[in-house]
């Protein structure tokens, strides 16, 4: 049996343990300085100028404190996606609004903003929508609907760190924006993620809410000292995001544009090699300002089940995201919109193994797989 292909692997070298060997000899282990470099590695990154960043141990606890900072809350909606990673349900959920789940487009997998439209009611305080593998939902339609009716806008932008709207960073500008660093992300420190917004209030609201309300803390932790004499001056919880686990986020963004680049080029080899096969629909995207989280394909005509089963047996890992909330137990009951769109494409998508600086023999392997399926 040749080598198996996983979908995700993370790319751990030694100028990430070094990183890490040298967070660990320092000793101070909780949030610090190695937290507030790896902010302002971020902030310079996605090239911020009257906005600021604030680290925290998850994508999921990033949405959920842009939520509470955007000022939802109980008895408010928010809408999202149904086609969407569950964390914006639970997040939502968290801030003690209801879900509403909106269907998307067949274009680019994001929002659809004439349906959502159609759910904003007196309650709905915000919208979240999703850039789907790394590729721009119709952002400006989000931002035209928000403005119409008055709306916070959280974009989960967990799939779409170092993306470009005509040269812009996602999250370099518009409301609040949201991304995890997870164990598969383009970027990792195992575990982590940030909030991007702007004005000093929200960075404090941020602050405040991402260590328990406590207020001086984040000073001094950017120090490596801690606060004696604090007052806790909000509600809050325990998201902030660790020296340890910033150090290893530090080492990596200093790789992202290579990460980047390496995933771009196997998004355009699988593209042309997939896009004259008329059972599959490749991402419509050039990739040119596209930071690539997953590839995922659509496979037409019922035959997804059946290529599946033909990677499996070349040792090539592939996944499915997303099954719709809608579908799951605690989220059935949910008010949404018509998903026709969603329906259909959940039957079809089918994620391809994309790794950075991808291994030649993989990427091969993986071309070879899908194109004998269908020859
Ligand atoms: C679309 C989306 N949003 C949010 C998250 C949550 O990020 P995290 O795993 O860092 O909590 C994920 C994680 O995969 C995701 O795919």
């Amino acid at each position: 049996m040749p080598e198996r292909v996983p979908v995700f692997k993370p790319h751990i070298h030694v100028d990430t343990i070094k990183n890490l060997m040298d967070a660990l000899d320092v000793g101070w282990l909780g949030m610090g300085a190695t937290t507030k470099e790896f902010e302002e590695r971020i902030a310079e990154y996605l090239g911020l100028e009257d906005r600021h960043v604030v680290a925290v141990n998850t994508g999921t606890s990033a949405l959920h404190a842009a939520l509470v900072v955007a000022g939802v809350g109980p008895g408010d909606e928010v809408i999202t996606p149904s086609f969407n990673y569950v964390a914006d349900h639970q997040a939502i959920l968290m801030a003690g609004a209801h879900v509403v789940m909106c269907d998307i487009r067949d274009d680019n997998l994001g929002i659809d903003c004439e349906k959502a439209e159609v759910l904003i009611g007196a309650k709905t305080k915000a919208l979240m929508p999703l850039h789907f593998m790394g590729i721009p939902c119709d952002q400006a339609g989000v931002y035209r609907l928000a403005q119409a009716h008055g709306l916070r806008i959280v974009e989960d932008c967990c799939h779409a760190f170092g993306t470009s709207i005509d040269g812009r960073k996602l999250g370099s500008y518009g409301d609040i924006a949201c991304f995890s660093f997870d164990p598969v992300k383009v970027i990792t420190s195992v575990d982590g993620g940030c909030v991007v917004a702007g004005g000093e209030a929200e960075l404090k609201k941020l602050q405040h809410f991402r260590l328990l309300g406590v207020d001086k803390d984040t000073t001094e932790r950017y120090k490596n000292r801690r606060a004696w004499d604090y007052d806790v001056v909000a509600p809050g919880c325990r998201y902030h995001l660790n020296n340890i686990l910033a150090s290893i986020g530090v080492s990596q963004i200093k790789r992202v544009d290579e990460f980047i680049a390496s995933r771009q080029k196997v998004c355009r080899s699988y593209s042309e090699a997939f896009s004259p096969i008329e059972d599959l629909r490749v991402p419509q995207t050039d990739f040119a300002e596209v930071s690539p989280f997953i590839y995922s394909l659509r496979v037409l005509n019922g035959k997804r089940e059946a290529l599946i089963e033909h990677l499996r047996k070349r040792s090539i890992d592939v996944g499915i995201h997303f099954i719709p909330v809608h579908k799951h137990l605690h989220f059935a009951g949910c008010r949404r919109g018509d998903m026709t769109v969603t329906e259909s494409v959940v039957r079809e998508v089918l994620t391809l193994p994309l790794h950075s600086n991808m291994k030649q023999e993989f990427i091969d392997r993986v071309i070879e797989g899908v194109v004998s399926f269908f020859s």
